[in-house]
């Protein structure tokens, strides 16, 4: 951790729809007293001069393929730990190609997907192995259920990824080639099948996001995931039909994507600033349920909240930074994932924020603080 630098935590984005939220969440009345900085993200050097400057910068300046890549570098360069919002794997594993040994040997952590993407499923799933044996392989079902509108920053960054899957497989395995594995463990993503699930009590089905490569890397990181840990993530939906009308929805979007020209009319759906309104905010919700089995131990979880895109993404955002400034964490560096570097703090600091962590069923190993009956 650095020590003395003119700024603790330095929003990058803050005129943006989830910059905004995330300065207003982290405002105080000394605020004021606070100077605006500038930079650009073209602008290699306004970046050098911010992260010089600061202990943890936020960053909300997407899509992190267009404008992202010099901001992890001056991070990386000056020792400065750094969060994002990026839900693009391709992001996430160039960004590990190209300056994994600089932040290592800087000292930088450098934290992807803060936000939605990927904290209630990092945190969720480490949340799961605590509660059973860690001696044996341990499996995890993850179980998405949500409502909510995306902005136009969000929008683009999906229409993003879903245009580059090529280029999302190569910087994959460009990052595999030289990521060092676990010694005497293992811990792997496996595709489930779409079926009736009992414990998510709805229809589930694969969910092809960044989050399964984040719960994973975690899983690598720390031994409390056991010897050989499994990790299946899905979309669950209560009604058969909203099932197929997602499945086809997204499918026809990730065609769509690929032509430039009708990518380019799709993004001009909400455009960058734009987002849902305070009302529509208030209705959007999301639940992650988990089941997570080792040997004959069982035990059902789930993380839930309000506003998954923007109130409870700058939430979780804004409190990884403060995790990051202000608690006493393990001493790791390079590019990290919300639970290996944060784990019992960042889940302490969201749950006193009002996001929900609990046991709902099963004999877990450590005794939860609340139990509640399966719905
Ligand atoms: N599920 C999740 O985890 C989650 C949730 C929400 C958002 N996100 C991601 O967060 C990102 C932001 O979304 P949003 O809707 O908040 O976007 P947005 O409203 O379009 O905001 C983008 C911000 O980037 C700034 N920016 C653009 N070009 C820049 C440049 N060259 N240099 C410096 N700043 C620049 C903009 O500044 P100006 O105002 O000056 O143009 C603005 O502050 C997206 O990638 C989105 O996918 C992820």
């Amino acid at each position: 951790m650095v020590a003395e630098r003119a700024h603790d935590i330095v929003v990058f984005g803050a005129t943006g729809f989830t910059g905004k939220l995330t300065a207003e969440y982290l405002a105080n009345p000394d605020c004021e007293k606070l100077p605006l900085l500038h930079a650009d993200a073209s602008d290699a050097a306004s970046l050098r001069e911010v992260a010089a400057n600061t202990r943890v910068v936020i960053t909300t300046v997407g899509p992190y393929m267009t404008y992202g890549e010099p901001l992890v570098a001056a991070c990386a360069e000056t020792g400065t730990d750094y969060v994002d919002l990026t839900g693009e794997p391709e992001f996430a594993d160039l960004m590990y190609v190209r300056y994994q040994a600089k932040a290592v040997a800087s000292g930088a952590r450098i934290i992807h997907a803060c936000g939605f993407d990927s904290v209630p499923h990092d945190l969720g799933a480490y949340f799961t192995v605590q509660q059973l044996p860690h001696d044996r392989p341990i499996h995890v079902d993850g179980f998405l259920r949500g409502g909510g509108q995306p902005s136009g920053g969000t929008l683009a960054s999906a229409l993003d990824v879903l245009s580059r899957t090529t280029q999302t497989r190569d910087a994959a395995k460009q990052r595999k080639k030289i990521e060092p594995k676990p010694s005497g463990r293992r811990a792997r993503a496996v595709a489930g099948k779409p079926r009736r699930d009992e414990i998510a009590r709805s229809w589930v089905v694969p969910l092809p996001t960044i989050d399964p490569q984040i719960v994973v890397r975690s899983a690598r990181t720390l031994d409390v995931y056991g010897p050989d840990f499994t990790y299946s993530h899905y979309a669950a939906i209560k009604r058969l039909p909203m099932l197929a009308g997602g499945a086809i929805g997204v499918g026809a979007l990730a065609g769509l994507a690929q032509i430039g020209p009708v990518r380019k009319r799709l993004e001009t759906l909400r455009k960058p600033g734009e987002g849902p309104s305070e009302e529509q905010r208030s209705k959007s919700w999301f639940t992650v349920r988990f089941h997570g089995t080792a040997g004959d131990a069982e035990v059902v979880t789930e993380v839930s909240g309000g506003d998954p895109g923007y109130g409870e993404t700058s939430k979780m955002l804004a409190e990884s930074a403060l995790c990051l400034a202000f608690d006493d964490l393990p001493t790791r560096a390079g590019q990290l994932t919300p639970a290996a570097a944060m784990g019992d703090a960042l889940v302490d600091r969201l749950r006193k924020a009002g996001i929900r962590f609990e046991v709902l069923s099963g004999k877990p190993v450590n005794p939860p603080s609340r139990q509640v009956t399966l719905r």
